[in-house]
């Protein structure tokens, strides 16, 4: 594998292969020395574009643990906004003689621009682009959802170093098949949901996604997944054992006029995980959510921060699927 680009670009196997690869990456994350030597003397970019927290650090982590050099490049404060293109930006990375450039960039597209181009020669990995793709997202979700509804007991009690590697034998080979993932939210601008669906219907499970209609990309119809516009109903009818709120991207809604719901206290109501909604999923069911969250609008505290909620999960298994895929996609390359 040279780039990872979309969650759509994998097989079945493909992807099982990777999240087989971050369960043995995490249990070596809870050695002492946390530092794996794979990826010394190869240089990766982060190369971001558009603001982001959790997945930055995440990337930078996870080429650190594999003994990379890392460089961040954000485009505040570079000649960027001088005005300089894509295209001689990553010809300058290129002239650097980068072996990983992951890019983060408000275009739809922007990844596959420079993996497609002659401007550089380095693995490129998608860290979200637009309202298009963001794989690694799907990835850690999908792993964070395998380990806590496959594997039996193995998977789900992580004690020690030894039990890690116990638990990565147990997961090995497994997808998500016979599981429901319920998707709820901005839809339309959500780069999650696209890797979501693409990934968790390529693992075997059953996607249902519930917005209201403005919330709804035209073409969701041709998207393999069910879709609800009442998130009651859709949780009576079809119980999620993995249910993901997504984030109101209010960023993403200026310019267009607005008018995508009447009120912050009506989206609530009507689609916000609150208490009441809480108490009716089934006892085995997981509270996921990609952050940063908007805590109130799509989501209350008490379920953020419920027994049910696996968020911080999420962020921590971010970290070794990278390494997974930073470890698939440099050393592929160079073989
Ligand atoms: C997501 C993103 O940027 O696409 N966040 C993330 O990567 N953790 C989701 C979001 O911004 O709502």
């Amino acid at each position: 594998m040279k780039h990872l680009l979309s969650a759509a670009d994998l097989s079945r196997d493909e992807a099982v292969a990777i999240l087989d690869m971050a369960e043995q990456m995490a249990a070596t994350q809870a050695r002492e020395i946390k530092k794996l030597p794979t990826l010394r003397g190869l240089t990766v970019v982060n190369l971001f574009f558009e603001d982001s927290t959790r997945t930055r650090i995440s990337f930078e982590t996870a080429a650190k643990r594999l003994s990379a050099d890392v460089i961040n490049f954000s485009p505040k404060g570079s000649s960027v906004s001088k005005g300089e293109s894509l295209k001689d930006t990553v010809l300058t990375l290129g002239a650097m003689h980068a072996d990983g450039i992951v890019v983060r960039h408000s275009a739809s597209g922007a990844p596959y621009q420079i993996a497609h181009s002659t401007w550089t020669d380095a693995s490129v990995i998608n860290a979200g682009d637009g309202t298009h793709q963001h794989p690694t997202q799907s990835l850690l979700d999908a792993m964070t959802i395998r380990r806590h509804l496959k594997g039996g007991a193995a998977a789900e009690a992580p004690a020690g170093a030894d039990r890690l590697t116990e638990r990565a034998a147990a997961l090995a080979g497994q997808d998500l098949s016979g599981l429901d993932v319920m998707i709820v939210g901005d839809v339309l601008h959500s780069r999650v949901a696209r890797s979501g669906v693409d990934l968790f219907t390529t693992l075997g499970a059953r996607v249902t996604l519930v917005a209201p209609a403005t919330l709804l990309p035209v073409e969701v119809d041709k998207w393999p997944a069910d879709v609800f516009y009442d998130l009651d109903r859709a949780l009576a009818e079809q119980p999620p054992d993995a249910l993901m709120m997504l984030r109101v991207q209010r960023e993403r809604m200026s310019g267009q006029g607005g008018g995508f719901f009447p009120s912050p206290q009506e989206y609530s109501r009507e689609y916000g995980l609150d208490a009441r909604r809480l108490a009716a999923l089934a006892p085995h069911a997981i509270v996921m959510h990609p952050g940063p969250m908007n805590r109130g609008l799509e989501i209350t505290s008490e379920a953020a921060d419920g027994p049910r909620s696996v968020i911080v999960e999420q962020v921590a298994n971010g970290v070794a699927v990278r390494m997974a895929v930073l470890y698939l996609t440099l050393t592929g390359a160079k073989e």
